[in-house]
């Protein structure tokens, strides 16, 4: 399993999605479907774009109780993805179930990754509002553990992070990274970033990067940088 740039696609319509994976005649980049585009466009726009010859991050962060995570997981399995993810605070036994339910009849399954804490949530929100008293960084290195005691592939975390969870759950469990930008890049939103070549430095295993590829003048230019800076 090679290190990849996955690209998120987090358009609002099958037609912008499509239009956009047009420009690369030929190449075939991994691709991240989040809640927008799967919720506009539904199993249809996984089905389409796995037709065109993609691999298929499905980023829905399952997180419910055990039996109808296993449900949604085993409906999910029929998409063909390549990985699927769901929120770490569910426990050990919900992350069990969407394994079970996930892993399709003839055995296999796709990659099921974590979601730690969100790199939305800071120190201080989740000490006050979810009474998590524990600093940020033990946090994550926690539901990794947890994640990986449950039978996972890897986690989403920062990149930042990647090579701690290489340290506390082994270097085969994998760092999905978003939160990347070029350095000479605008960083939008995102607070903690790094770029393409310091996140292969710190060990991530997959960047998943949107708008400093979705937004560029020229997307394919810039995955293909992110291609030579992460991969190559
Ligand atoms: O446009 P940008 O490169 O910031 O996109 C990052 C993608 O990764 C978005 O789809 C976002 O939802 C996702 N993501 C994130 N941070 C997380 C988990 C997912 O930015 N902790």
């Amino acid at each position: 399993m090679g290190k990849d740039v996955i690209i998120a696609c987090d358009f609002s319509s099958k037609e912008e999605t499509l239009a956009f994976l047009d420009k690369f005649s030929g190449k075939k980049p991994y691709v991240k479907i989040g809640m927008e585009l799967f919720y506009a466009a539904g199993p249809e726009i996984v089905r389409e774009i796995k037709a065109r010859g993609h691999q298929i991050f499905l980023d829905l962060k399952l997180h419910d109780i055990p039996n109808t995570v296993k449900k949604a997981m085993a409906v999910l399995s029929r998409l063909d993805v390549d990985m699927v993810n769901l929120h770490a605070a569910g426990t050990k036994a919900m992350m069990e179930a969407a394994l079970e339910g996930v892993t399709r009849p003839d055995g296999s399954r796709p990659l099921v990754i974590a979601v730690t804490q969100l790199t939305s949530t800071s120190q201080e929100r989740m000490q006050e509002e979810l009474l998590i008293g524990a600093p940020m960084d033990e946090t994550v290195m926690h539901y990794a553990a947890n994640a990986a005691a449950a039978g996972l592939d890897g986690v989403v975390c920062s990149p930042m992070e990647a090579g701690k969870v290489h340290e506390t759950c082994g270097k085969a469990f994998l760092t999905i990274t978003p939160g990347i930008r070029f350095a000479d890049g605008d960083k939008g939103d995102q607070v903690r970033v790094t770029d393409p070549a310091k996140a292969k430095e710190i060990g991530s295993d997959y960047i998943v990067v949107g708008r400093p590829i979705t937004a560029a003048a020229d997307p394919v230019a810039a995955y293909e940088r992110c291609v030579n800076d992460f991969v190559d």
